[in-house]
């Protein structure tokens, strides 16, 4: 009987840990991605100052610790016209489709 208790909360810690990794729901996606293309890409193509960068370029955990805790600390001022509900758009369209994400994206 113990046993099965603590197998039963075993799981459903489990379960909670793996359904926050895969779901965020801070932003729109889709108006993430028209912002990537409009306000990222300008700097992060070949050859650009911020060099290449696409969602898949990163894990789901690495955009979220970016957005959170880096906050594009090389260059703040790149993000300072972006509102935050803009960057939680835009962090949702890149972890969504981040490199671990079920539909990794180029972002082409
Ligand atoms: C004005 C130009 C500019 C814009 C606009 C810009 N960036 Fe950057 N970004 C840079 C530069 C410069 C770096 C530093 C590159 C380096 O260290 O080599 C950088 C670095 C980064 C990095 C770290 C790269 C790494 O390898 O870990 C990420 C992630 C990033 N930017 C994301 C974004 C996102 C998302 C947006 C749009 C919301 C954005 N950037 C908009 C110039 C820009």
């Amino acid at each position: 009987m113990k046993t099965t208790a603590k197998l039963i909360t075993l799981l459903i810690v489990l379960s909670l840990g793996v359904t926050s990794a895969w779901a965020l729901e801070v932003g729109n996606p889709k108006k993430g991605k028209f912002l990537f293309k409009k306000s990222c890409k300008s700097c992060h193509v070949d050859g650009a100052e911020g060099g290449k960068l696409a969602p898949l370029t990163k894990t789901q955990a690495q955009w979220q610790r970016f957005f959170e805790r880096d906050k594009h600390g090389k260059k703040p001022e790149a993000w300072s016209g972006l509102s935050a509900e803009e960057l939680n758009d835009i962090l949702q369209y890149v972890h969504d489709h981040a490199a671990d994400s079920p539909q990794p994206d180029t972002c082409g």
